[in-house]
């Protein structure tokens, strides 16, 4: 099929060079399709005429590196995804360890954070302003959608204890689901690369989920990350990793203690 705009190998190999640059996101040679999909929408909203021009536009003006990042990340979550790690963190609260601030360090659009939010209402029993969740993304437009925390209600049919958390939306917001605003203020949203040098967290955290980004990085690329992470995390702080991030090679910063969940030494 012929397309709109001039997509060659050679755009796609810049394409890859500047993200990686930006973001650490590695993508394979089979993303060349996904990677026109995505870019198109900007493209054809800047009235270009092909991806060289719009590499061209990148180039000149730095304020589109944004909306080019946001175009290329893969955002993917849900909530409760992985359900035995919110067990973890249920576990780790009841056999009495002090968890005050988390970190979600990759939190798309929020269906992470609000699954950890509602772990800690179920497990203190009530919803607890001393603790402090920060949610933090790459993309800015994930954030935007993760702040306003409403969802499609099929989204949220299936979670326990939905009537606590969500409020069903009427009239125009009829099929939407929003989180009630105790849920909401546990959180705060900001925008982290975590490719950045320095990381604008305070250290001593007690939980970090950092879950589903790792893969996207080569292995250089992950083990800078963790031991930034790491450095923020206190001794005997949980840390938590995606399916299929392994970090068992670093068993002189973490121990693991079940699936994908490492507590720091
Ligand atoms: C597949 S989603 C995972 C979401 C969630 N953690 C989960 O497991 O369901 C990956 C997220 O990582 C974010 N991301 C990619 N590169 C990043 C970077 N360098 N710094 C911060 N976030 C990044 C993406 O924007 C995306 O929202």
């Amino acid at each position: 099929m012929e397309r709109e705009f001039g997509f060659t190998q050679s755009d796609f190999n810049k394409v890859r060079t500047i993200l990686v640059g930006l973001t650490g996101i590695k993508l394979a040679d089979s993303k060349e399709s996904l990677v026109y999909s995505r870019l198109t929408p900007r493209i054809r909203k800047l009235g270009l005429k092909s991806t060289k021009e719009y590499l061209k536009y990148l180039e000149d003006h730095l304020d589109e590196q944004e909306n080019f990042i946001n175009a290329l990340t893969t955002n993917l979550t849900s909530f409760y995804r992985e359900p035995h790690h919110f067990s973890i963190l249920a576990q780790y609260i009841n056999q009495g360890e002090s968890v005050k601030r988390i970190w979600c360090a990759a939190s798309s659009t929020g269906e992470e954070p609000y699954s950890i939010a509602m772990s800690l209402v179920k497990a203190y029993g009530k919803f607890d302003h001393d603790v402090q969740i920060i949610a933090s993304d790459i993309d800015s437009k994930v954030l935007e959608a993760a702040n306003k925390g409403t969802y499609p209600l099929e989204k949220v049919e299936a979670l326990p204890d939905k009537k606590s958390f969500f409020v069903k939306g009427k009239g125009s917001n009829e099929g939407l689901a929003k989180v009630v605003p105790q849920l909401r203020d546990m959180i705060e949203f900001i925008r982290i690369n975590l490719l950045d040098e320095s990381l604008p967290i305070e250290p001593n955290l007690d939980v970090i989920f950092c879950r589903n980004v790792m893969i996207y990085f080569d292995k250089d690329t992950q083990a800078k990350i963790l031991t930034k992470l790491l450095a923020k995390l206190r001794p005997g702080g949980l840390y938590i990793a995606g399916h299929s991030e392994n970090f068992s090679q670093f068993s002189n910063l973490i121990k693991p203690i079940g699936r994908t969940a490492y507590i720091k030494l």
